[in-house]
């Protein structure tokens, strides 16, 4: 099966272009120009997303989804039908998706980090499974960003922003819009992506920094930017901190050596069921 919906050739050209914005290396000029080296297909996919995006479809999908009406599925089965999503990569250098989780959960593990920190590198991208859904790309990645009241500027792109109808909503145009001054983000609506919807799978097992960092991970501009401080209660910027800290794993620790996932497998299903039922609702 290949990525259809979207103008990406595959979801990481997304990641990549994220990694790329924030390398370490870049001085905060080069920064600012990410512009011009982007590739037309991720500008593409930006636009899409941006103009899409819109409160009513976000409170759609929430409606489609949470509801957890799509069958019962263990985690490494979520894993196999994961990796079923085959797109244009280059088979020689890329890594299948499940490669990709045991890189990020095997970083977190090397740097001795708690058991359930290394279980959230596990499967904090499993939401992606959207696709397999037939969500298109710009409703499965992609920075996410509240809805219901001003986009800010800090959001990556933020001209595309004129084609959303929402920009033309009074009531969601004001820096609070619908919203109360630090009302806390679980009463605000994010755009719709992976990053929710497994949070709402996992949201009655894991603990409260895992799921922080699986629901708000691709939410660059509150954890890398610093916009939206105000819809933050004080609970939000607490757990921020482990947003943050999940993010360098998230963005660096995918190269190019393939790690063994049948060598892995016993210690991660043992992880798996220290936590998680050995089937959830999706
Ligand atoms: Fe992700
Ligand atoms: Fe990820």
């Amino acid at each position: 099966m290949r990525v259809v919906s979207g103008p990406l050739d595959n979801l990481e050209q997304w990641d990549a272009f994220v990694k790329d914005r924030y390398d370490p290396g870049k001085t905060e000029d080069q920064f600012r120009k990410y512009d011009d080296a982007t590739p037309p297909v991720v500008r593409e996919f930006y636009r899409q997303n941006h103009a899409n995006q819109t409160r009513e479809f976000v409170l759609q999908k929430k409606r489609q989804y949470l509801g957890k009406q799509r069958g019962e599925m263990g985690i490494w089965d979520a894993m196999d039908y994961l990796n079923t999503l085959v797109d244009d990569s280059d088979p020689d250098t890329d890594l299948s998706q499940i490669e990709h989780n045991l890189q990020t959960a095997e970083a977190i593990r090397k740097d001795g980090h708690p058991r359930w920190f290394v279980l959230t590198g596990l499967i904090h991208d499993l939401g992606k499974l959207l696709c397999l859904y037939g969500e298109p790309q710009w409703a499965v990645v992609g920075d996410t960003f509240p809805v219901g009241c001003a986009f800010s500027d800090k959001i990556v792109f933020p001209e595309f922003f004129a084609a959303n109808p929402d920009s033309n909503r009074p009531e969601y145009r004001t820096r609070l819009g619908i919203y109360q001054e630090n009302c806390g983000l679980s009463n605000v609506d994010l755009s719709w992506g992976h990053d929710e919807y497994l949070y709402h799978v996992m949201k009655d097992y894991l603990p409260q920094p895992a799921l922080y960092m699986i629901r708000y991970h691709s939410f660059y501009p509150g954890h890398r930017e610093g916009a939206y401080d105000y819809l933050f209660d004080e609970k939000d910027r607490e757990m921020f901190g482990w947003v943050r800290k999940f993010n360098p794993y998230d963005l660096y620790s995918k190269g190019h050596t393939k790690p063994n996932p049948d060598e892995l497998r016993p210690y991660y299903e043992e992880l798996i069921a220290e936590y998680l039922p050995a089937k959830l609702r999706w």
